[in-house]
């Protein structure tokens, strides 16, 4: 029950979709211009950099107000890390399929940023390392080959194999138990990361992905 709790107070703050109205404050509708994504990448790809960043920031913010409910809803738990996840899940899945917006959103990546440092929130100094390794897989490959997508795709994959280590090595405080839920979570939310990006990685395999700050866009 818990856990269905978790997933949708998430799932709730999830549907606050920012990059959709930065759009509608720039008269447009995100869904048909660019990548057709809702999310900071394409904000930034139609509306400038002050609309990515507003968007990165509002998708941010949602994720941080979820995991702080359900940490102040469950402090003490023994199972808080994993809660805290499903709280992000959640995020992730109003983010990426809002309900209202006939469940085409974002691709969750600015959530799973966010996920990195909400860490902060039970244990800082493995938080910050978990944050900075994400942060040196995203940003490596979007400096050496202009492609968001790619460094989004292996910050997401670092950002599983990082829970998988950490928790092993006994950072999360967890039961064995839950720290393998809690790496079949990461593990589906990865996968779904990937599955929303299967034209990114069809277009990058073809040599026809969007560079960043290439002005051209092709969608979804
Ligand atoms: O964060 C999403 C990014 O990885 C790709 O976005 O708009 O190029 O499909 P987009």
């Amino acid at each position: 029950m818990e856990r269905i709790i978790c997933l949708a107070i998430g799932y709730v703050c999830g549907l606050l979709q920012s990059g959709y109205l930065v759009g509608k404050l720039h008269h447009i509708d995100i869904r048909k211009s660019g990548s057709g994504n809702a999310g900071s990448t394409n904000a930034l790809r139609v509306m400038g950099w002050k609309a990515g960043l507003m968007t990165f920031t509002g998708d941010v913010l949602k994720c941080f107000a979820a995991v702080l409910i359900v940490r102040g809803l469950y402090h003490g738990s023994n199972c808080l890390a994993l809660l805290m996840m499903y709280a992000g899940a959640g995020v992730t899945l109003g983010h990426n399929f809002p309900f209202y917006m006939k469940f085409k959103g974002g691709k969750g990546i600015a959530v799973m940023a966010a996920l990195a440092v909400s860490n902060c929130f039970w244990h800082l100094p493995y938080s910050v390392l978990m944050f900075f390794i994400t942060l040196v897989f995203f940003a490596v490959p979007v400096v050496v080959t202009r492609y968001i997508s790619l460094g989004s795709l292996l910050a997401y994959a670092a950002f599983f194999i990082e829970m998988v280590v950490f928790g092993q090595l006994g950072w999360f405080g967890m039961e064995q138990a839950y720290l393998y839920e809690l790496y079949i979570l990461v593990f589906l939310l990865t996968a779904l990361a990937w599955w929303r990006h299967r034209a990114n990685i069809k277009r990058l395999l073809n040599g026809t992905e969007n560079k960043f700050g290439s002005g051209k866009s092709k969608s979804k």
